[in-house]
């Protein structure tokens, strides 16, 4: 077996998947037509082109306004659906996805619609593609607490289709220290919580989230290398970074994939996984995130397996069903 043929049967985990960022501009265009929505781009073609990233922000800015044609139950199932095709096609096997209500309920589309079409499709993924799931929701951290908390209060009837609560959007300027009241509250009513950390902010926004927040997982999380001494904690403590390779190099976290730090923090002993992020924006899904390291890198297949066990072992998942992935990965492995 190649390393190009492990790394496309070997199954996995996704841990860090924004689902308004897996909208591929074919059916953007698609639900705006049906809504009657007018997007700033006259074309498929237009709109690819306008993936080209300088930072974070100028990601988010087209992020939000492709998000905007989103308005019925039916728009988020489609989109969820699409998502868990292909996540079946790369043979992600188990898939912990994040979802945005503010950026829907600031438009007037009730947080109820956009569960529902969702959880929907999750449960049409899990008896028709065989895919476990479960759903985050993450609070837009350039918006207010107050905003944040009012969403959570949304979320708690619900609290049996959401695991847990993140943190995403614009980071710097907006640390950890701004939600602490939000995630007391979201761990207090039973949600798992975990943030976007150490992608643009600096490493101290890590060490905020896990102090201050309870992280138990860090989103990125890549900039930990600036401090040694948080490398260490987060060795350790053995807590997992959801890292995403093609999305750090299209939002210029690091100039090339040959730059990536994925590699040496794996080899320092830290809990690291391969994620997707917003697949569309940023060239490809899961298995093209395995590749392009896999090229870039010169990744071993010890490493593939390494960072694929990882993503079992850094899930929400029950003890049973992890212990029953692991299994198949091993036994992909053997064959
Ligand atoms: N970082 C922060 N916010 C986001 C991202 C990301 O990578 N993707 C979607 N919202
Ligand atoms: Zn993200």
């Amino acid at each position: 077996m190649t390393i190009a043929e492990l790394i496309d049967g070997i199954p996995k985990a996704e841990l860090h998947l924004h689902i308004e960022g897996t909208l591929e501009p074919e059916l953007m265009f698609e639900i705006a037509a049906r809504n009657n929505v007018t997007l700033r781009f006259g074309s498929v073609e237009e709109l690819r082109a306008a993936y080209e990233f300088d930072d974070l922000q100028s990601f988010l800015d087209i992020y939000y306004e492709g998000a905007s044609c989103l308005l019925q139950e039916r728009d988020f199932y489609d989109l969820t659906m699409a998502y868990l095709r292909r996540a079946a096609a790369d043979n992600v096997v188990h898939t912990e996805i994040f979802f945005d209500p503010q950026t829907h309920t600031d438009r007037g589309v009730p947080f109820e619609t956009v569960l529902d079409g969702i959880c929907r499709a999750l449960e049409d993924g899990e008896k028709n593609l065989g895919i476990t799931s479960g759903l985050i929701l993450c609070f837009l951290r350039h918006l207010s607490a107050d905003a944040a908390m009012a969403t959570l209060k949304q979320a708690i009837p619900h609290r049996d289709r959401i695991v847990g609560v993140g943190l995403d959007s614009s980071e710097a300027g907006n640390p950890p220290s701004k939600f602490q009241a939000v995630f007391d509250r979201a761990r207090e009513e039973g949600f798992i919580p975990v943030a976007h950390a150490g992608e643009e902010g600096p490493p101290a926004y890590i060490d905020e989230a896990l102090d201050l927040l309870g992280a138990v997982r860090i989103d990125h999380g890549v900039r930990c290398d600036e401090d040694p001494d948080l490398v260490e904690r987060l060795r350790r403590e053995q807590v997992p970074l959801t890292v995403c390779p093609l999305s750090n190099v299209k939002l210029r976290v690091f100039d090339t994939m040959a730059d990536h730090n994925i590699q040496s923090l794996l080899a320092a002993g830290l809990c690291v996984t391969v994620n997707s992020d917003d697949p569309p924006y940023f060239g490809g899904y899961m298995n093209d995130n395995f590749h392009a390291m896999a090229t870039a890198l010169l990744l071993t297949e010890a490493d593939v397996v390494r960072l694929v066990r990882n993503s079992f072992l850094a899930s929400f998942l029950d003890e049973e069903p992890m212990e029953a992935y692991l299994r198949q990965v091993d036994e992909f492995v053997a064959s």
